[in-house]
């Protein structure tokens, strides 16, 4: 069933036993529609859909204090996964070898296609087939560290912002002066190019 109905379901079936309600209660067959990025749209990470919810589900609620913890989790798992070399587990008897690549985003295709331009492997092989596997793998086991940690009280964000995307932000996200875009992402991938203009260059 894919990448976020894997993630979704390895961190709330080990709930449903051990707790049991509320999460006996929850229709994981939604969560198969994230697969490949949203019926394989190829926008967020499917992946990254399932984290979400599972964190949500877990930490988060109506109140105001409960949803911006959750959302902190939400978004140092989002940024871990555009900052590492994924996927970052390998299972014990591996039909592949499979290699590891920065995505330095959070969408599925550009996710996908870094990585079949560092393997050479086309997009709908069985070795990209198995490296989102991996990597539905290696996002639920981040997710559920940083999950413990918060129920330890010992959660801290260990993936900020990249400096240069803040610097971004400090002219046209919340609160500057064109606040002209929302993002919680890195900019470089997508604004990077040769039509920016000088003073952006500097970043
Ligand atoms: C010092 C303030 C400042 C910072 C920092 C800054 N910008 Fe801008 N940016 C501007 C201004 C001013 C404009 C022009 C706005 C207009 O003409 O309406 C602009 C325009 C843009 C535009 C539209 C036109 C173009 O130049 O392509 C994009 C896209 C953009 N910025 C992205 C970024 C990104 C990505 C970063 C970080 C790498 C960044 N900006 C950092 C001030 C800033
Ligand atoms: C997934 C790709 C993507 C990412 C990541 C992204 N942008 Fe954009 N951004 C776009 C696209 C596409 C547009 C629309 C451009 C257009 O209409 O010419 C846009 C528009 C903008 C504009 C308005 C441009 C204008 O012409 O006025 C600004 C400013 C901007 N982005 C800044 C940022 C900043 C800051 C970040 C990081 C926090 C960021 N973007 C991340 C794709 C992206």
């Amino acid at each position: 069933m894919a990448c976020s109905y894997g993630v979704f379901e390895s961190i709330v079936e080990p709930l449903r036993k051990e707790i049991g309600f509320p999460y006996t209660i929850m229709p994981s067959t939604l969560l198969v529609v994230g697969q490949g990025g949203v019926a394989d749209v190829a926008s967020l990470c499917g992946a990254l859909i399932g984290a979400a919810s599972a964190i949500f589900l877990v930490s988060g609620g109506m109140d105001r204090k409960l949803r911006e913890a959750s959302y902190s989790i939400i978004q140092d798992v989002y940024l871990w996964y555009e900052q590492s070399a994924l996927p970052d587990f390998r299972p014990k008897n591996p039909k592949y070898e499979i290699i590891k690549s920065v995505s330095a985003s959070n969408l599925c295709h550009v996710s996908v296609s870094k990585w079949c331009k560092a393997s050479k492997f086309k997009s709908f092989s069985k070795e990209r087939s198995d490296r989102c596997a991996w990597i539905t793998a290696a996002v639920a086991k981040y997710t559920v560290e940083t999950l413990n940690k918060y129920a330890d009280g010992a959660f801290k964000i260990a993936y900020p912002l990249s400096a240069a995307a803040q610097a971004c932000r400090s002219c046209h996200d919340k609160g500057s002066k064109l606040e002209n875009t929302r993002a919680v992402t890195d900019c470089g991938g997508c604004h990077f190019t040769p039509s920016m203009k000088k003073e952006h260059l500097k970043f």
